[in-house]
């Protein structure tokens, strides 16, 4: 097995299934410049770029990146980045020495490789590089400088982002960077094959949160299947009567989808994880994870969502998002199934609606509390309204008692009392490190409230309607 990087090519013979890329590049292929802080998707320190051919660089974090899964890609890192015949230096670079953008230079490959990827889309203004940027901490520098490295890093001779190698256009990294074990199908035929082959393996798909497991708690999953290069599962087909987004549709690409369509979901996907994170997370797998806290689930409930869900005989079901959780961590899912699909009705996409999400750290958070609510409005008259909350019980769950008081209801300031006050009063939540029970009751209550006085407004009253509950 070989493995490509910066246009060389490198020895991978033995690696596992459950190998991440930062492990194999600071370990096998001798390239330290990429760094391990977290090992969870947290700091940026490990960010490299991958690149497939004909498409625009995009930065992940190595770290929990399968070595299996950047197959077909280019993988460009911090060592790689000026190019063998370049200048000696990235504009990102230059600019980060010129703005005095490190001092102990522990986090500076990370954020070099991700403002490079900003730089190779082209991105520009202060709210783009925050946004390439949110995912990488720095301890001792302070962000002012790299901001403002991020601001000049176009001021230099251009430079390219992708290093030539010898190998032919397309084919690079291709089918030999797979370790053994490791299993990348590249449509469902082929998928539901090696599910039937290998009824225990570990399902994959961006693996933001499932490769936690192999970094935190060393597990060893072998074999691995990997969804993320199967056709069907990465298409999404926009129908007159649904919108049905394939299972391992990246959120950067749902980014794009929902722009017009929902820029609240949008808002909520830049608080859903950093540009690292979204470039390879997907919808299925913030749902087949069943977490209490995933935060696509609550949107889908209040969308009124349908899961499609196949087996590896073939057989194909759909279970409607509102009962696809059992309980915590526990979904419908059955041994040799997967989720692929997820379909969204398109009269749920046009109906008013509101999407908030509190969490400590602004970006790059796992939830305390997610709102996701949906209703017809005529006037002040409600008419179908969903109401959904992730982080409140052992699953995503629709807030029935405040749909309840909503439908058929006035949205005066009386009813929306009797909403917020139904809201805290419908769940149990749990003390946790991440907030009390009380504040999740009391911040449900607040989030619902800002969100029915933004609808009944027709505007975006901001943080200032997020209130305590009077109650
Ligand atoms: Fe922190 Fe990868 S080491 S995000
Ligand atoms: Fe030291 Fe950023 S320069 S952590």
């Amino acid at each position: 097995m070989q493995l490509t990087v910066n246009g060389e090519t490198h020895d991978a013979t033995g690696c596992a299934p459950s190998q991440t890329l930062l492990r194999f590049l600071r370990t096998r292929a001798g390239l330290c410049g990429t760094k391990e802080g977290c090992a969870s998707g947290d700091c940026g320190a490990c960010t490299v770029l991958l690149a497939r051919q004909g498409e625009v660089p995009r930065s992940v974090n190595s770290c929990i990146t399968l070595l299996g899964s950047v197959a077909g890609e280019r993988v460009i890192t911090v060592e790689g980045l000026a190019g063998s015949d370049g200048p000696g230096r990235h504009p990102v670079q230059a600019a980060m020495v010129d703005c005095h953008g490190s001092q102990c230079g522990f986090c500076t490959p990370g954020f070099v490789m991700s403002l490079a990827g900003l730089y190779a889309e082209g991105g520009r203004g202060d709210d783009a590089i925050r946004g390439a940027i949110a995912g990488n901490l720095c301890r001792c520098t302070g962000y002012r400088p790299i901001l403002e490295a991020g601001r000049r890093m176009y001021g230099y001779p251009p430079a390219p982002v992708v290093p030539e190698s010898g190998a032919p256009a397309g084919e690079v990294n291709h089918g030999e960077a797979l370790p053994a074990g490791y299993y990348r199908p590249r449509d469902e035929a082929a998928l539901q094959a090696a599910l039937r082959e290998h009824p225990d393996a570990w399902l994959v798909a961006g693996g933001t949160d499932a490769v936690l497991e192999i970094t935190q708690q060393y597990a060893a999953p072998d074999p691995v299947v990997d969804i993320t290069a199967v056709a069907e599962l990465c298409a999404v087909d926009d129908a007159n009567d649904a919108l049905r987004i394939g299972a391992a549709v990246p959120y950067s690409m749902l980014e794009r989808l929902f722009e017009t369509e929902s820029p609240p979901l949008v808002a909520m996907l830049e608080r859903l994880g950093s540009r690292q994170i979204r470039n390879r997370g997907t919808l299925g797998g913030n749902l087949a994870g069943g977490s209490p806290i995933a935060d696509m689930p609550p949107v889908l409930l209040a969308w009124d969502a349908t899961v499609e869900i196949a087996g590896a005989d073939g057989r194909r079901r759909d279970v409607a998002v509102d009962g696809f959780h059992r309980g915590y961590r526990e979904t419908v899912l059955e041994a040799g199934e997967y989720v692929a699909a997820v379909r969204i009705p398109r009269a749920s996409l046009t109906r008013p609606h509101r999407i908030f999400k509190l969490s400590k750290r602004f970006e790059d958070d796992i939830s305390t509390v997610l709102l996701a609510l949906s209703l017809d409005l005529a006037g002040d008259r409600v008419g179908e309204v969903r109401v959904a909350f992730g982080g409140m019980a052992a699953t995503p769950v629709r807030a029935s008692a405040v749909e309840g008081v909503l439908t058929a209801g006035t949205l005066d300031d009386r009813t929306i009392e009797r909403a917020c006050t139904a809201a805290a009063e419908a769940f149990t939540p749990i003390d946790d490190v991440r907030a009390s029970a009380a504040y999740r009751r009391a911040m449900a209550a607040a989030l619902l409230r800002r969100a029915l006085r933004e609808l009944r407004e027709g505007r975006d009253l901001g943080i200032d309607a997020v209130e305590p509950l009077h109650a």
